[in-house]
């Protein structure tokens, strides 16, 4: 009996109810900038903006957000809508990280984002500090079922630095050359989250938002190209802070190949946006098509916010869906403005 070929969802087509709010992009490639009379508070009721809004943020891979008076809870509440109105599976919840103690204080949801374990140790001896470039990465790809949106606002803010960095993996796909592209797409990674078990006083949560995320094991398999489910859009999938071994190759040919990948993604600062803190921001990312990495250059000031990570669908490659520029060029995109 022949097997059927697999389908892919439909990419999800916008109704524009945004496009009457003010907002600008900040970069070609990536990251849109809502002015502030948009309150995400005023829109949790709003099914259709919330729906428009999750297509906005797939499509621009970073959305933000300014003086905005969402609550923690509130965040929680509006991260949870992007995923139902954009069609994630029925079992995926937010995401519980590894290290999440059983009596956080924000509740099992809600990490609390402080300065990166050993920064200030590091600090007195500059030499040490790793290289700016070395912190990108999306979020828990570790995780079979990984994220699709996340949200960060930031309660304490340094006066100067700190400043977030997101890349564009549909512009990173797109600049590689058409061989290297097909290649890539017949290739899957393993993506490893083993470094938290150093952290040795606390226990490995489980599961993390889906019943898939179990255990402790901290590994995943995904393809380094990936379609994103709300856009069609193919996307570069691999992450410096957790992608460790592209399977099909040679061990040394994959350490190269993602070292290439790599630099490719934290070089371009052309597929890159960078993002100024204030009081009241709000970042809201999709984390199956970009990269971020924080600043790490404000000293012994404070920097600290709330995130929450939403869980998404399993990451899979659609050999019929097309490029950013592709969809561009199309018109496909008409409601990027
Ligand atoms: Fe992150």
């Amino acid at each position: 009996m022949p097997i059927a070929a697999p389908t892919f969802p439909a990419p999800l087509q916008s109704t524009l109810s945004l496009s009457k709010l003010s907002q600008f992009d900040l970069t070609p490639s990536i990251g849109t900038e809502f002015s502030k009379e948009t309150q995400i508070s005023a829109l949790l009721s709003n099914p259709v903006a919330i729906r428009d809004l999750s297509i906005l943020i797939a499509q621009r891979g970073v959305v933000f957000f300014r003086d905005q008076d969402l609550t923690t809870e509130q965040q929680k509440i509006f991260i949870d809508k992007l995923g139902r109105e954009s069609g994630r599976p029925a079992e995926s919840s937010f995401h519980i990280h590894p290290l999440t103690p059983t009596s956080s204080e924000l509740g099992d949801e809600v990490l609390k984002i402080v300065p990166a374990f050993g920064f200030r140790d590091m600090l007195e001896q500059p030499s040490n500090l790793p290289r700016a470039s070395g912190g990108w990465h999306s979020d828990i790809t570790f995780e079979p079922f990984p994220s699709n949106y996340a949200a960060l606002k930031l309660t304490t803010i340094p006066k100067v630095g700190g400043d977030t960095l997101w890349a564009s993996g549909y512009e990173a796909y797109d600049r590689l050359s058409p061989a290297l592209q097909q290649f890539l797409a017949t290739l899957t990674a393993t993506h490893s989250g083993e470094a938290f078990k150093k952290v040795k006083s606390i226990n490995i949560r489980s599961p993390r938002g889906h019943p898939e995320n179990a255990g402790d094991d901290l590994l995943a398999v995904h393809p380094v190209i990936r379609t994103n489910p709300v856009t069609g859009w193919k996307s570069l999938y691999v992450n410096k802070a957790f992608t460790k071994r592209i399977n099909e190759l040679s061990l040394d040919e994959s350490d190269h190949l993602l070292s290439y990948l790599f630099a490719h993604i934290n070089q371009n600062h052309d597929l890159q946006v960078r993002f100024k803190w204030k009081e009241g921001s709000l970042a809201v990312w999709d984390n199956r098509s970009t990269f971020h990495t924080v600043t790490n250059d404000y000293g012994k000031e404070n920097r600290e916010g709330n995130r929450v990570i939403s869980i998404g669908e399993r990451p899979y490659y659609d050999p019929n869906s097309i490029s950013r520029r592709e969809a561009l060029r199309d018109g496909a995109g008409s409601d990027l403005a």
